[in-house]
């Protein structure tokens, strides 16, 4: 099929449906076919609005109706639709005038170009700019959002640096952490720092470490849903202040939370997913479970650092000495 011009196109349809009409007169028609009432108040068929040319829209046959949706408009000429060819005429007619027609080919005006449809306004997303993170503790401090402020000694905020690149979030306080008042100080947090020296990093300089609820659930069980809903927005706001270049979220909780998958921690491990859409994040497993003694224990320590291996490499660390 050959591309026309605006022009000529429009001279074309216009030739075709001059030879339409006459071969309808021909047959003895005094009308034009058409759709129902409703049919056509829906059809936003093309209107050409130069005066002289078509004051209505060709009527639509009975295959135009099933014709898929034109697309938008990208040119003048994807505007133009032609007429069908006389096969497809229905056999009823409304009787009626015919439109009065004026075809000039020879000074055929521009196609006028259907206006498009103005641009939805900008959707105001009204999203809260993140609060300083000395606002944010002293929010946590008081915070009463949840049931787990009545059992709580202390709120646990954070550890180590904010300006840190690397950022580990954890699940919640456990008890020695609930004492102090600071993030993985236990038995967990212990081993978390034998990790992050691995890794030839400073647990307080090089890192931020925090969890994804900050009241310790009482005797350590899991947070409910409605706990972590609660709490999770202080969360997007530190890291959102803190900006890290990854985060590595320890645990089902804390993939689960940040990454909003329930793909189980085994299957999720030491694949690169992003927080957000933005922030690269390493899944691995709780230092908590690396410590029970299990079947698993020894390779999933293995794993375990074969996920911290991946982080430093995305964050140009060189791999210590071991
Ligand atoms: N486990 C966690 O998930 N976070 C802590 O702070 C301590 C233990």
């Amino acid at each position: 099929m050959s591309i026309l011009e605006p022009r000529e196109e429009l001279a074309s349809i216009a030739a075709s449906l001059r030879a339409y009409l006459e071969w309808q007169v021909d047959c003895g028609s005094s009308g034009i076919p058409r759709r129902p009432r409703e049919a056509r108040a829906a059809a936003v068929a093309v209107q050409p609005t130069t005066p002289g040319v078509v004051t209505s829209a060709p009527e639509p046959t009975i295959a135009e109706k099933d014709d898929p949706p034109a697309p938008p408009l990208a040119s003048p000429s994807s505007n133009v639709r032609s007429p069908a060819p006389p096969s497809d005429v229905p056999d009823s007619f409304t009787p009626g005038t015919l439109p009065p027609i004026m075809l000039a080919e020879s000074t055929m005006p521009a196609p006028a170009v259907r206006a498009k449809p103005a641009a939805p306004p900008p959707v105001q997303t009204a999203v809260a700019p993140p609060r300083p993170l000395p606002v944010l503790l002293s929010e946590v401090s008081s915070c009463t959002k949840c049931g787990l402020h009545e059992t709580r000694t202390n709120t646990v905020f954070s550890r180590g640096n904010p300006e840190a690149k690397l950022c580990f979030v954890g699940e919640a306080p456990g008890a020695d952490e609930d004492a102090q008042g600071l993030p993985f100080v236990g038995r967990a947090g212990q081993l978390l720092d034998k990790m992050i020296k691995a890794m030839g990093l400073d647990p307080e300089k090089d890192v931020y470490v925090c969890n994804i609820i900050k009241c310790r659930p009482p005797n350590n069980r899991r947070p409910e849903p409605d706990e972590v809903a609660m709490c999770i927005p202080y969360l997007h706001e530190q890291i959102a202040q803190v900006d890290p270049k990854v985060i590595v979220a320890l645990g089902n909780t804390s993939v689960g939370t940040l990454l909003g998958t329930t793909v189980g921690i085994t299957r999720v491990r030491g694949t690169w997913k992003l927080y957000r859409g933005k922030i690269p994040v390493m899944p691995t497993y709780h230092p908590s479970y690396l410590l029970r003694p299990s079947p698993q224990q020894s390779e999933a320590k293995r794993q375990a650092w074969e996920d911290l291996q991946a982080v430093m490499k995305e964050l140009g660390l060189s791999k210590p000495a071991r």
